[in-house]
């Protein structure tokens, strides 16, 4: 599949940092979905952060230009991806897990109000990956990492 665009939406960074490192290495060209005016027969390949299993900013693309692979980056360490895809109805199209990151300082309004509920959720919980979120949205993590696009880089260059 040729792709000749990379287009993301990012609340706090972290799918922006995926963005901007992919169009490095294939020397695409990166817009921001906010910002972008491509013609809509262009083949993109989107990122957008999950919000509540939601890929951000993914309808809206897919509305726009033809969307031909997805990632999907968030804090959970892994994404069932068949779930992944139902959810977002992704249509067979190819889909990348990526993980992100998490920095409370830069969450706001709603979504502030959303986590808050997810730590009160996860608080009650005893397992190790609840635990293990919880200290990552207290504290702030950042899981970014080139060795996570391999996948993504062997599609877009396969
Ligand atoms: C309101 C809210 C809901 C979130 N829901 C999920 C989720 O369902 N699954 C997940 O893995 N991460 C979830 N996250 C974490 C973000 O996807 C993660 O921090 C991501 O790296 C943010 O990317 P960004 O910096 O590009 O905005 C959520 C974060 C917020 C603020």
């Amino acid at each position: 599949m040729k792709v000749s665009a990379i287009v993301y939406t990012s609340n706090t960074g972290f799918t922006a940092q995926y963005a901007t490192l992919l169009s490095h290495q294939t020397g695409l060209p990166l817009y921001r979905l906010e910002e972008c005016d491509l013609p809509g027969s262009t083949q993109v390949l989107f990122l957008g952060w999950l919000c509540a299993g939601k890929i951000q900013g993914l309808k809206g693309a897919m509305g726009r230009f033809q969307v031909a692979g997805i990632c999907a980056v968030g804090l959970a360490p892994q994404a069932d991806p068949a779930k992944l895809a139902g959810d977002n109805r992704c249509g067979g199209l190819p889909l990348f897990y990526l993980r992100g990151g998490y920095a409370p300082a830069r969450i706001r309004g709603r979504y502030k109000m959303m986590m808050a509920m997810m730590k009160a959720i996860l608080s009650k919980k005893t397992d190790r990956e609840s635990q293990e979120a919880l200290k990552a949205i207290v504290g702030g993590a950042d899981w970014v990492d080139t060795a996570q696009l391999a996948p993504v880089l062997d599609w877009l260059e396969g």
